[in-house]
């Protein structure tokens, strides 16, 4: 295992492990033999774990909730000094960036895919897993404040995320254009089909024989000429911020299952839908394809 491990100190890491030194040699040097896979005993590990709980608000969060839109949000909203050190130091990492250069990358090719659609009439878009659901608010805001043929519905299982959501499109004014739905979107029964169904962050974590069966399940959301932009995280990400992931795995258990294109491309077409194309954020760490209905029943 630990030959596979990039052991070298980037900038972040240096600087996180630098501040962990100053207040706690022990915590830190246990830290950095566990990412090595070299032993630590069970006290030890324990109290790493204790001071992540009560040194870091994103890594409490994550231990709650492995897979919770806290964490995303933590890194959309950029705080410029955060509280922590570990808090800083996801944040500044590789992986952190790429997070919000995902939202950035969703929301400049939206517009595209919504317009469209919307030549073509009234679009309908489906926010699966949206947590607040910044992407939309933000594309709506921004392009749609004024516009009547144009609805979302956030659907998430998480009351509190929607419900910040909520606030959220009310302060950018376009809360008039979005439902919020607290449910399992597996569950959901649309009243009509969707035009375009977002699907960022659910996919990352699952297994590709898992991927399909999710994405076979929503098939019944979309339009037969409908498109779903579905994203997963890529094994460069592994590649290039391992350290990063050990933390989330380590301190969250948010386990992720990196896929190639190739992999994702393949998980559309097992789930019946045609592979267009795809697009990534700028550090190349997740992959967004974009589907469409293969057949139709
Ligand atoms: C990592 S967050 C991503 C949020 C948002 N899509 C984004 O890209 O910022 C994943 C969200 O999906 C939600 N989620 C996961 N599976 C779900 C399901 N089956 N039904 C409803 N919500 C789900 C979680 O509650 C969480 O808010």
């Amino acid at each position: 295992m630990e030959q596979n491990k990039k052991v070298e100190y980037n900038e972040e890491i240096s600087r996180l492990l630098g501040a962990l030194e100053n207040n706690n040699a022990v915590i830190k040097n246990s830290l950095w033999e566990r990412y090595l896979d070299k032993p630590v005993s069970i006290e030890r590990e324990e109290e790493i774990y204790g001071y992540f709980l009560t040194h870091s608000i994103v890594s409490t969060a994550v231990m709650a909730n492995a897979g919770t839109s806290m964490l995303t949000e933590f890194l959309y909203d950029s705080p410029p000094s955060p509280f922590f050190p570990i808090d800083d130091y996801f944040l500044s990492s590789k992986g952190g960036r790429a997070i919000k250069s995902r939202l950035t990358a969703i929301e400049n090719k939206l517009p595209e895919i919504i317009e469209e659609h919307r030549a073509k009439g009234e679009v309908f878009i489906g926010n699966l897993g949206s947590g607040p659901g910044r992407d939309v608010i933000d594309v709506f805001s921004s392009h749609y404040k004024k516009s009547s043929d144009i609805k979302a519905v956030h659907i998430d299982r998480d009351a509190t995320a929607l419900k910040r959501g909520k606030r959220m499109a009310v302060i950018k004014k376009v809360d008039h254009l979005i439902d919020f739905i607290g449910v399992n979107f597996i569950k959901y029964e649309p009243t009509k089909k969707f035009d375009i169904i977002l699907l960022i962050g659910i996919l990352c974590g699952l297994e590709s024989d898992v991927c399909i069966r999710v994405l076979k399940s929503i098939r019944r959301l979309i339009k037969k000429d409908g498109t779903i932009i579905a994203g997963n995280v890529s094994k460069k990400m592994l590649k290039e911020d391992p350290f990063t992931y050990f933390l989330m795995e380590w301190v969250g258990n948010w386990k992720l299952v990196f896929k190639s294109e190739e992999e994702l491309k393949q998980i559309f077409e097992k789930a019946g839908y045609k592979w267009r194309s795809c697009f990534t954020d700028s550090y190349g760490f997740h992959i967004m394809g974009i589907g469409t209905p293969k057949f139709y029943f």
